[in-house]
């Protein structure tokens, strides 16, 4: 559970005391950027997805945008998204609604291995989790769980370890150099909080050794550039800067004053300084995907 225990001297976020994430709060955000994702997603599910899939699960789905790929491209397959948070699933159902795509939906963590049996159902063919297994009080267990969900011969794949998007250059004039360095720091100091607060520890090596030790084989890695020149226009631009004061609202309390101030100018849409006016945005970030196989 979310507790208290961490201590960090000289840092007083304007509200949060714990460093556990509240996704039910980023819901609407995933929701704004999940139809960008549906070629990407496409793209994956075609590469990934092993020929004659009939049972698919897209774990800790959020928007679900992997479970609409694998529906909207394996006819034959049977899919199921799953995730820990009831507002992820209600956004689910109603993007399923939306698109006419049978995507089932159910609520389990990756922590507890008999609600995801459950979730899933039968042996599956190919299993997806996007970003979720780093927020998992025991991450090797949690892969282990997953691995457990596989149908001989069928595939495990993660999104995990890549780089998130940088979209700012180096100095801005406001502030000093290097904000974005800091607050992709920050970011990293609040996973390892949440973490302890979870009473876990985080992975101590790579997530190809973490693959092989849930009894997968194969294990292969895939790297995928996400970038787009300056200056970002239109939907870019926006999500850019959205995803920027997302991060700053979630690692605020590991932030200097000196960086909170200058990140409340540049999100200030009124003020002189806002992102959103500027032309040296870029977007440059690589998404990685690991992927391996139960044996026969
Ligand atoms: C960073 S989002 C990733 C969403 C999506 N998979 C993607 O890659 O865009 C993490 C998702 O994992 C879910 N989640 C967090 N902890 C979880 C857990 N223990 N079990 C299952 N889902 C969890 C969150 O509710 C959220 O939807």
């Amino acid at each position: 559970m979310a507790g208290h225990g961490h201590h960090h001297s000289g840092h007083h976020g304007p509200h949060e005391h714990s460093a556990v994430f509240d996704f039910a709060e980023a819901a609407p955000r995933l929701r704004a950027h999940a139809d960008a994702e549906t070629d990407r997603y496409r793209r994956y599910a075609a590469a990934l997805a092993p020929p004659g899939v009939r049972v698919a699960a897209d774990i800790g789905c959020g928007a679900a945008s992997m479970a609409f790929a694998l529906a909207e491209t394996l006819h034959d397959a049977q899919v199921v998204a799953v995730d820990a948070e009831p507002a992820m699933i209600d956004l689910v159902r109603e993007r399923a609604a939306e698109r006419g795509t049978p995507v089932r939906t159910a609520l389990a963590s990756v922590d507890d291995p008999a609600a995801l049996a459950a979730a899933v159902g039968a042996p599956a063919d190919f299993i997806w989790a996007g970003h979720v297994l780093h927020h998992a009080a025991d991450p090797q267990q949690a892969l282990d769980h997953l691995a457990g969900l596989l149908a001989p011969g069928g595939t495990l794949a993660i999104g995990e370890g890549g780089t998130a998007a940088q979209y700012l250059p180096w100095h801005l004039g406001v502030g000093r150099p290097g904000l974005e360095l800091r607050l992709i720091e920050a970011g990293s100091r609040r996973l390892e909080d949440e973490s302890a607060e979870r009473g876990g520890t985080p992975l101590p090596y790579g997530w190809n050794l973490a693959l092989e030790r849930a009894g997968l084989r194969e294990a292969r890695s895939v790297h995928e550039l996400d970038a787009a020149p300056a200056p970002l226009t239109g939907g870019d631009l926006e999500h850019a800067v959205n995803a920027l004061a997302a991060k700053v609202d979630w690692f605020a309390h590991y932030l200097s004053e000196e960086d909170r101030t200058a990140w409340a100018e540049l999100l200030d849409e009124a003020g002189p300084h806002w992102l959103g006016r500027r032309r040296d945005l870029h977007r440059l970030g690589v998404d990685a995907v690991h992927t391996a196989v139960r044996p026969r």
